[in-house]
């Protein structure tokens, strides 16, 4: 199975920057002869329709489980179906820790995308407090996350991200990654990517990790010089 590689734009990227993304991006990948899909993640602002000679598929980074309705400052179906996306994040722990989404929340967002049939890229991952706390309290943790969740859909691909490397620099080291993708796998048999601080530096060894799928990428995936530089990667280990 070739690598699943995502990249979340978080909160960075206008409307006008993630059209030229795109089309660099599409570009390299031709010149690359990358053929595996690749998934984007851009501000709610900037999502659309792009026409790509490249496998480019749009996802949203959160939606509100409603066609629409009365909830401001969200979006549902209605304004997805517009650009024909049905790829949705669920789970981020910046919208677990930061926005206070619940786990009961988190599992009625991914059972109403489910019911419409979009692929749910579903993040789990423990912050520094329980990682320090040793394996056990971690596999708890994760276990936790899972609840509500059905690990046997189809079209879910989960993601592993402690909460202590993202954005931070510090990347697991591929021991902690294999050891933890494996715990996640004996709950969950569907595809499993690590996110946490890849770049262009470490991808291939995270790659190679037995039991990893793919990445989730941010920080290093806003610049498409450095976005390609790591598909250049997949493309060589594949
Ligand atoms: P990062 O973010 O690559 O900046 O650590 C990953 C993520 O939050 O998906």
């Amino acid at each position: 199975m070739s690598k699943i590689v995502a990249a979340n734009f978080k909160t960075n990227h206008t409307r006008a920057s993630t059209a030229e993304y795109v089309r660099a991006l599409d570009e390299g990948m031709g010149r690359l002869g990358y053929e595996a899909p690749v998934y984007l993640f851009p501000p709610a602002t900037a999502l659309d329709s792009f026409e790509t000679a490249g496998d480019i598929r749009v996802g949203a980074q959160n939606a509100y489980p409603t066609v629409k309705g009365s909830f401001t400052g969200e979006i549902g179906l209605e304004q997805l179906e517009e650009f024909g996306i049905d790829t949705v994040l669920v789970g981020h722990s910046e919208r677990r820790h930061i926005l206070g989404e619940s786990q009961s929340f988190v599992a009625e967002k991914f059972a109403w995308f489910k019911e419409r049939g979009f692929t749910i890229f579903y993040c789990i991952g423990e912050p520094l407090e329980v990682r320090e706390a040793g394996e056990e309290a971690v596999r708890r943790y994760l276990v936790e996350q899972l609840e509500g969740i059905d690990t046997e859909y189809e079209k879910l691909v989960m993601a592993y991200e402690p909460v202590w490397a993202i954005g931070t620099g510090k990347t697991a080291t591929p021991d902690l990654i294999e050891a933890t993708h494996a715990v996640i796998k004996r709950l969950c048999d569907r595809p499993l990517l690590y996110g946490g601080s890849v770049k262009p530096a470490n991808i291939a060894e995270i790659l190679a990790v037995p039991g990893c799928d793919g990445a989730l990428i941010g920080t290093a995936s806003w610049e498409v010089s450095s976005m390609l530089s790591m598909l250049e990667t997949v493309n060589r280990e594949k």
